[in-house]
């Protein structure tokens, strides 16, 4: 794998050895020394354009378990303040020898437009309202050892139904769990007010409501998502209230899920708005099993692009082990 900038270049063969691996690396996180050699002395740059928490610090903590030198530049404190374009900002990156560049822009495109523009690899962290590969990766992980819980033998995700539900018009994690989880062959319902269905919609992999109450009784999983108001320019919904009242994931509705539907939500999450606490905290939320699976998973990424990939054998946690 060169680059990863969407979820609609992975094969199912692909995705199985990104969380496969993911699984090994999580078990760093258990460990009193968190460190892999597996990426000495190679660089990784985060160029973040875009505000971020768990994207941008797990990309770091990933880079950092496994040895190589990771680097943060963002928008505020660069010379992107002083006008510099994307294009010259990269190359000036790309310039100094890095060997990665994990790019989040608000402008979709951006990292496939920066692959262009220089020999580094670069990885998706988030593009507009375009995509979010790694997040996808991270969900597929999270729900894949939740399902084994009760299904161990299981491979991929068919006979499974997972529901995204809100801001659908501008959430790249959408688009990117969509593609990823029709290559994982499970059904998803997209759900949305009207006003929130992104145009084309029908052309999506995907069934699409706006009846939330309707499929709640027959989801494997509900992801939740954020409604983010930063890149709304209108009234989508007359007031939070309502919004609440129909695509809100409310105590009423935590009631209506089978018993063991998982509950995602990306983060950030505004609570009260799209989700209740109720619901974020319930047995069966994964919100913060999300976020530990950030790490392994972007661990794993990182090491099939700039690690030993081309050769199948290698195992670095195993090899690390052995040491
Ligand atoms: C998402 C993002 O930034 O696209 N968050 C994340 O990466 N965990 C979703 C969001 O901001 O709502």
């Amino acid at each position: 794998m060169r680059h990863l900038l969407s979820a609609a270049d992975l094969s199912l063969p692909e995705i199985t050895e990104i969380l496969d691996l993911a699984e090994e690396m999580s078990t760093v996180q258990n460990r009193p020394v968190k460190k892999l050699p597996a990426l000495r002395g190679r660089t990784v740059v985060n160029l973040f354009f875009e505000d971020s928490t768990r994207t941008r610090s797990s990309f770091e903590i990933a880079g950092k378990w496994l040895s190589a030198d990771v680097i943060n530049v963002s928008a505020k404190g660069s010379s992107v303040f002083k006008g510099e374009s994307l294009r010259d900002t990269v190359l000036t990156v790309a310039a100094m020898g890095v060997d990665a560049l994990v790019i989040r822009h608000h402008a979709s495109g951006a990292p496939w437009q920066a692959s262009q523009w220089i020999d580094a690899h670069v990885l998706n962290a988030g593009d507009g309202t375009h995509e979010h590969p790694t997040q996808a990766l991270l969900d597929a992980f999270t729900l894949r050892r939740h399902f084994r819980r009760t299904d161990p033998t299981m491979i991929d995700f068919s006979g499974k139904t997972i529901a995204i539900v809100g801001d659908l018009t501008h959430s790249r994690v959408a688009r990117s769990n969509v593609l990823l989880l029709q290559t994982l062959g499970a059904k998803v319902v997209l759900v949305a007010p009207p006003t929130l269905m992104p145009s084309g919609v029908g052309s999506w992999p995907a069934t699409a409501t706006s009846d939330f109450d309707d499929v709640l009784g027959a989801c494997d999983a509900v992801m939740m998502l954020r409604v983010q108001r930063e890149r709304m320019s209108g009234g989508y919904f007359p007031s939070a209230r309502e919004y609440t009242v129909g695509y809100g994931l409310t105590r009423d509705r935590l009631n209506l899920l089978r018993p063991g539907t998982a509950i995602c939500h990306p983060g950030p999450m505004n609570r009260g708005l799209e989700i209740s606490a109720d619901a974020a905290d319930a047995a069966d939320s994964l919100i913060l099993d999300q976020v530990a699976a950030g790490v392994s998973v972007r661990m794993s990424v990182l090491y099939q692009i700039l690690g030993g990939a081309d050769d199948p054998a290698s195992s670095p946690v195993r090899e690390a082990t052995l040491r």
